[in-house]
């Protein structure tokens, strides 16, 4: 793994007050990977993703963004280079669909360069991407939470930047959403050649799409690499506590994950 990826993090410690989530973690996203995190609830992926976005400052350690200290940048440099959609976000009240994707493009503006018609094709292709362009004169309140969610990706596009952190991306979205969310993440990793990092939950999903796996457990990594290289039914029970099986996914050939059948509930058809 490279040193210098643009972004990693060494020695971190990260805790709310007293309490410690991370003790000594060291982690690399290989540039112009499609990182995903996964692990049980509460094991520290938000805290993780926080750090490394500069929205929790590690009380030891530091996270390094293109080589510097990403707390020396300022908070408009960090957002020019890194998108960050949080696993909840709240809407200013009565905002429009289109004013909040509008607010992707802030961190490009500035008193000598206004709103402009780039700034405007930014947005609306933005919007095309994640599907919410008939939602455009709507108001946040009254979305779904599924539009909601693809309405907060389309404002984190919208600030292009080559590093994206996404926080549990599909959660809300029905199943084909939920694809065209991840194919679009892959498309932006393989086409653009963006860095992508993403929290998820579907186990699956991430094998069939992550290039790097990162697996955690109570603050730590305990493994990570390609899926096919590192996901074995011995490590999904050790993090999750589920005895599982594991196949091979007859579309993708990647690990697939299948929960053993605890309560003998199998259906023989003959
Ligand atoms: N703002 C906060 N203040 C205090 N403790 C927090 C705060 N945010 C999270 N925690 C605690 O830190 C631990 C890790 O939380 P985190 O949100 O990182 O978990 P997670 O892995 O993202 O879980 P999930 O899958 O449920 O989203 C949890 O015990 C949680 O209660
Ligand atoms: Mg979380």
């Amino acid at each position: 793994m490279t040193q210098d990826a643009r972004l990693s993090g060494r020695d971190l410690t990260l805790a709310y007050d007293q309490r410690v989530i991370s003790r000594d973690l060291a982690v690399t996203i290989p540039d112009n990977s499609f990182t995903v995190i996964v692990g049980p609830n509460a094991c520290g992926k938000s805290t993780l993703l926080r750090a490394l976005s500069r929205t929790l400052k590690p009380a030891e350690g530091s996270v390094l963004l293109d080589g510097q200290v990403i707390g020396s940048y300022p908070a408009k440099e960090v957002a020019r280079r890194l998108g960050l959609l949080p696993q909840t976000s709240i809407a200013p009240d009565g905002i429009g669909v289109a004013d909040l994707v509008a607010r992707g493009r802030f961190p490009h503006q500035s008193f000598l360069r206004q709103w402009s018609a780039q700034d405007e094709a930014v947005v609306a292709e933005a919007m095309e991407s994640t599907g919410v362009s008939a939602l455009a004169d709507r108001s946040v309140d009254e979305l779904s939470g599924g539009q909601r969610q693809r309405v907060w990706l389309a404002m984190v596009l919208a600030q292009q930047t080559p590093l994206l952190l996404l926080d549990e991306p599909t959660t809300y979205l029905d199943i084909a959403h939920q694809m065209d969310m991840l194919d679009l993440c892959a498309d932006l990793h393989a086409e653009r050649g963006h860095t992508l990092v993403a929290v998820l939950h579907d186990l699956n999903h991430a094998c069939r799409y992550a290039t790097h796996l990162i697996v955690m457990k109570d603050g730590t990594i305990v493994a990570e690499g390609e899926p096919a290289t590192i996901v074995t039914a011995d490590l999904v029970e050790k993090v999750f506590g589920l005895p599982v099986r594991v196949i091979e996914d007859p579309e993708t050939a990647t690990p697939m994950i299948v929960p053993v059948d605890r309560r003998g509930v199998r259906r023989v058809h003959d």
